[in-house]
């Protein structure tokens, strides 16, 4: 894999911002209360970077291509989140490697024993990605929109 992770750096925000292209599309990868467009200056405090370390995929170039954040919630459990890769290069599995990338980095610790994540229930690709990673349903932490998903670390 040519591609690798690093901690997002202030000078991704303006391109990740720019990925975003209408406020439902922000308020569906973001949730709410993260403005449309976003401004650079505002990406860290809006996306909660200091509790929730965001990740950028690189290229093969250094050109940033992917984002992603996890963060721990209940004991043993990473929940990822925001996840996005740019529009310009989207189907070409970049996806898959910013998931596998994100879930060994989340797994870092041996306490981790669980990946967890949110999906619209309408976001096909995301949610093929996701069970082709090993990501099941949980129906009891699930709504009518949003599907709520957990694999065991990889
Ligand atoms: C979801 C997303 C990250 C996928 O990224 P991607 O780089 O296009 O995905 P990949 O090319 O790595 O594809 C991996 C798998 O995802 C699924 N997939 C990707 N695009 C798909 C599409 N348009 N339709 C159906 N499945 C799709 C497939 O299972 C694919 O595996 P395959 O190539 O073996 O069929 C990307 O579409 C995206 O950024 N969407 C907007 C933000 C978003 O919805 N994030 C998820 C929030 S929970």
């Amino acid at each position: 894999m040519t591609e690798h992770l690093q901690p997002v750096q202030p000078e991704h925000h303006a391109a990740i911002a720019a990925w975003l292209d209408s406020s439902d599309a922000t308020l569906r990868w973001a949730g709410p209360g993260v403005a449309f467009p976003l401004p650079p200056g505002q990406f860290a405090q809006a996306l909660q970077l200091a509790e929730r370390p965001g990740w950028v995929l690189l290229d093969e170039h250094g050109q940033c291509v992917g984002f992603g954040q996890f963060w721990p919630t209940t004991s043993g459990t990473m929940h990822l989140g925001r996840i996005i890769v740019s529009p310009q290069v989207r189907g070409r599995g970049l996806g898959r490697a910013l998931m596998q990338a994100l879930a060994a980095q989340a797994s870092g610790s041996a306490a981790v024993e669980r990946l967890t994540l949110r999906v619209y229930r309408d976001n096909t690709a995301a949610i093929a990605l996701y069970s082709g990673l090993g990501f099941q349903p949980v129906d009891a932490d699930s709504t009518g929109e949003l599907l709520f998903m957990a694999c065991s670390r990889p």
